[in-house]
């Protein structure tokens, strides 16, 4: 079943998605939330990042990963030598999902029927800039990507087809290596996230 964007025409391009995009009311997370995060980037990257969905800072900026999951991903991207304005981030839900808690917002995960709706949105950001590279940053990003649900355990650091012109890598969420609880088993994370952004770095030098 397709989705009911109830915006009917694929945009022709990254502005003009953005655009209708802002406006989207195709599931209920549209109403709590600041705004739509849409993905920010070059429509010519090479590399698209797929996150899960905006946190508390993202709704407020507009933009995807500016949080402590965006310094995590920004201080591995500087560790493989890539440069972030080279790519295009995005999430799989563009809008943030939360629980009231007092003053506080609290991250809520997004269930799979808002993943599916919200994927007619990362479908048009994947035509329109056509990557070499899909990089799904945790496991709902994977889902999304690839429309069926897999674990990080068996896809994580492969490249997988997605078709004749785009491959995927799947990695963990950098938020999972600041939910971490003690510091060797951080390290060792971070190690093995920025040993990923290598790898990216490896198979689009262009970046
Ligand atoms: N986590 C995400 O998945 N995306 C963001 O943009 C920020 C935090």
């Amino acid at each position: 079943k397709t989705p009911e964007v109830g915006l009917g025409q694929s945009p022709d391009s990254i502005a003009e998605a953005r655009d209708q995009a802002a406006d989207c009311r195709a599931c209920p997370l549209w109403e709590p939330a600041t705004q739509t995060v849409f993905g920010k980037g070059p429509e010519d990257a090479p590399v698209i990042f797929v996150g899960e969905q905006p946190g508390d800072q993202e709704d407020i900026a507009g933009e995807p990963f500016v949080g402590p999951a965006g310094k995590v991903f920004d201080q591995a991207l500087a560790a493989a030598g890539i440069d972030r304005s080279q790519a295009y981030v995005t999430n799989a839900v563009k809008h943030f999902k939360f629980e009231p808690r007092g003053k506080r917002r609290i991250h809520a995960k997004p269930n799979m029927s808002e993943i599916k709706v919200c994927r007619w949105w990362l479908d048009q950001e994947r035509r329109l800039i056509a990557p070499k590279l899909i990089v799904a940053l945790g496991a709902t990003a994977a889902q999304a990507v690839l429309g069926k649900t897999v674990t990080i355990k068996a896809t994580r650091s492969k490249l997988i087809d997605l078709d004749e012109t785009t491959r995927l890598l799947v990695t963990v969420h950098p938020s999972y290596i600041l939910r971490l609880p003690d510091e060797a088993a951080k390290e060792r994370e971070t190690k093995a996230f920025r040993a990923d952004m290598a790898l990216v770095l490896e198979t689009v030098p262009e970046l």
